[in-house]
């Protein structure tokens, strides 16, 4: 069994987006900029766009967290964006999801400029996503495939079963996975056995925020196991949505939580990022 390190490779991505950077600034005068959009005090939003500023940082990139009272109106979300989608300086727009109840999360989503969209949510790319065209797909499916690729695993013509199907994760996922040539079962919570369909898989990729979701009965001799949920236990642990003592036995591969997926997403959003930035070039 051999681990899928995703905080090695995204250190490596990292240093490599660093160097890009230097260029861009160097060869155009560019500073690739994100602009963060947190509603309300969810803490585990707060953690993951704290870990986004700090990843601009790191690279040298410009950021801005506009951070709204969770009661704020629809009206002043949109208004943000829409300054956002105008600002030179700025190449992506991000907003933390899940938004408060009161808000329409897609009329925000779809108010973002697409070139401007390095989180992949609007429908517009989502749609070139899956003709299989150039697009930004969204940073956590996109962190999985990269990972694939630094250990040389190619998904043509595995059966692939992606547990979950968000817009976030399990359709971008499944959808990547389609265009690498993967046969793919998408699963999710109607699904009426579960098990079937993720024993048969040759690669398994779970995302659904359950504990111990996936257990070792459930999982083909040799599959490749990918590991995208984050849940924090009681006791503080954080844990993904498959039994990694036992999965890891039978798994050729397999990622762990934390140090998996979990930094790749990071990366994804800075390599998304850059690409943003570098359509200044052709501008
Ligand atoms: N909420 C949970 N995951 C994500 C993500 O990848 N991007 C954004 N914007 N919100 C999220």
């Amino acid at each position: 069994m051999q681990i899928l390190d995703g905080k090695k490779l995204s250190q490596k991505i990292i240093e490599h987006i660093t160097l890009e950077n230097i260029k861009l600034k160097e060869h155009y005068g560019i500073t690739p900029g994100l602009a963060v959009i947190l509603v309300g005090d969810d803490p585990a939003s707060h953690t993951y766009v704290k870990m986004k500023a700090k990843a601009c940082k790191e690279v040298g990139f410009y950021s801005i967290v506009h951070e709204m009272p969770e009661s704020i109106t629809q009206e002043k979300i949109e208004e943000t964006i829409i300054l956002m989608n105008q600002n030179p300086n700025i190449d992506g727009i991000l907003v933390q999801l899940p938004l408060p109840k009161h808000i329409n999360t897609t009329k925000i989503l779809e108010l973002i400029d697409p070139a401007k969209d390095v989180d992949g949510f609007h429908p517009y790319n989502f749609g070139r996503l899956m003709q299989g065209l150039d697009t930004f797909a969204p940073c956590t499916p996109l962190g999985v495939m990269e990972l694939l690729k630094e250990y040389n695993i190619k998904p043509k013509g595995l059966d692939a079963c992606v547990v979950g199907a968000s817009n976030i994760v399990g359709k971008p996922m499944a959808a990547l996975l389609l265009n690498a040539f993967a046969t793919v079962d998408i699963c999710h919570i109607y699904t009426k056995d579960l098990q079937s369909h993720t024993k048969r898989a040759d690669l398994l990729v779970v995302g659904v925020g359950k504990p111990k979701l996936i257990t070792a009965d459930m999982v083909k001799d040799g599959a490749i196991v990918v590991d995208i949920g984050i849940n924090r236990l009681e006791d503080g642990r954080l844990v993904g949505d498959v039994d990694f003592e036992n999965v890891s036995k039978k798994a050729s591969y397999i990622t762990p939580v934390p140090g998996g997926v979990g930094p790749m997403t990071i990366a994804m959003l800075l390599q998304n990022t850059l690409k943003a930035a570098k359509k200044r070039i052709q501008d």
